[in-house]
Formats: C-alpha cells, structure tokens, sequence
C-alpha cells in the first residue's frame, strides 16, 4: 500500500508511520516532514493531493483546536477550531477522493471528548462530535468502494509524559496507531474506533 500520513511529526503520526513501516509511507506535517501542508487551508490540501498523486490510504494524525474555559473561548477560538481540525480533516477528504484508489480509505483523528466530555473542551468536544458524525455520514456516499473511519483515542501515554503527568493512565501511541492499521488495511467503515474502548 501507498499511504499518505498527515501529522507523520507528531507523536500519534510518527506511530502511525512506523505501524505501516512495510508499506509506502508518505510523510506530510505543518514544517517537519518531507511534504508540508497546512490542513487549515484548503488551497494547501489540494496542493498536497497534487504532488502526491494516487494514494491507497490518507491517515489523518492532525487537526488542532482550542482549549479553554467556555466563557473565555473567542470568536476565533472557535474559527480556529473550526477551520483546523473540523473542516482541515472533512477537506482531506472532499479533495482526496479523486486521488484515493478503489477500494482505498481515509482514516480521521476525532477524539475522546466527544463522549466524555471535560472541562475546557467545549471547542473540541464540538469539533470531535462532528468529525465522527462526518465520518458515519461519509461513509455513505463515497465512491469506488472507498472507505472511511475515525480514530478516537483517549490521552496518550506519550504525550501524558511529554505533560509531566503519569503516562501509565493513557495510551501508548503505538496502540492508537493500530486501530488506524485496522481500519485502512480492514473492511470497516463508517466507524468511529474508540481507544481505548469506551
Ligand atoms: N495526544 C493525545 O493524547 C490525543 C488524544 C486524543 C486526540 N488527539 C488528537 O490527535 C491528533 C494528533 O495529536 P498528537 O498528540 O499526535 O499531536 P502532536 O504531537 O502535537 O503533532 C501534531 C502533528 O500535526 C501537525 N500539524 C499541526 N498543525 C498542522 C496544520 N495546520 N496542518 C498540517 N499539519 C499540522 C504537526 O506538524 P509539524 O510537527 O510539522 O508542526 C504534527 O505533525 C490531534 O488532532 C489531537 O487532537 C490526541
């Protein structure tokens, strides 16, 4: 397979690289990876799918939103929020599709809080709950066998230390890169994947 991993830098996405090690890996990031791209602009999700070319699988390990106590989130809080890892994730797939092979899938990063909420995490909460009810949605019109799933994970071990909190309440990276080595190499689709399970 030939997959293109967008997030490959960052600590879900370079596990997520390394989980298709046997495979074509195409490595994509906002500045430290081969091919940049800024996912909160589509003019740049398109220049990406034109130099990439046709790909078996587009694995999403980025998007950004704001985190913050409700009443201080701004109008921009949520713009950003919106335009980064809501509609940056649903834009690889509305420009992706003529560059996925048959039978090829999308794989997007949601998250926990969607379900479980926390305090802080309206914007997110709201982004996650709409990339999984994309990903359901999706599921059902996407041509040529194509598939589509979400990947939620809860905190992940890794970045738990990177925080300096007890990484042995979260998940290591390379389990959360599994679920999205279910889902692209699988026949799943339309599915929200918790991880851990909820
Ligand atoms: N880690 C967790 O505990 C956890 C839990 C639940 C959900 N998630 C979700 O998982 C996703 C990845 O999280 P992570 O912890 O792996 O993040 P991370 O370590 O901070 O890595 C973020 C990755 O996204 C890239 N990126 C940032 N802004 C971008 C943009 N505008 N366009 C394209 N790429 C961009 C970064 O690229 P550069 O390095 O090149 O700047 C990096 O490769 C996020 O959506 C996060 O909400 C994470």
């Amino acid at each position: 397979m030939k997959v293109l991993v967008i997030g490959a830098s960052g600590i879900i996405g370079s596990a997520v690289a390394a989980a298709f090690a046997q495979h074509q890996v195409i490595r994509a990031s906002f500045s430290k990876s081969d091919i940049s791209v800024d996912v909160a602009n589509p003019e740049s999700v398109r220049a990406l799918f034109d130099k990439v070319g046709k790909v078996d699988a587009v694995l999403s390990a980025a998007g950004q939103a704001a985190f913050g106590p409700l009443r201080d989130l701004s109008d921009a809080d949520f713009a950003y929020s919106l335009a980064n890892k809501l509609m940056g994730q649903v834009n690889l797939v509305r420009y992706g599709i003529d560059f996925v092979t048959d039978g090829g899938s999308f794989v997007l990063c949601s998250g926990v809080v969607s379900r479980r909420p926390m305090a802080g995490g309206a914007a997110l909460s709201l982004v996650n709950a709409g990339l999984d009810g994309f990903v359901r949605s999706a599921a059902l019109e996407l041509p040529r066998r194509q598939r589509i799933n979400a990947v939620s994970p809860g905190w992940v071990a890794e970045t738990l230390a990177a925080m300096g909190r007890d990484p042995r309440v979260g998940t290591p990276a390379a389990t959360v890169a599994n679920a999205y080595y279910q889902a692209a190499t699988g026949t799943m689709t339309g599915r929200v994947l918790d991880v851990p399970a909820l």
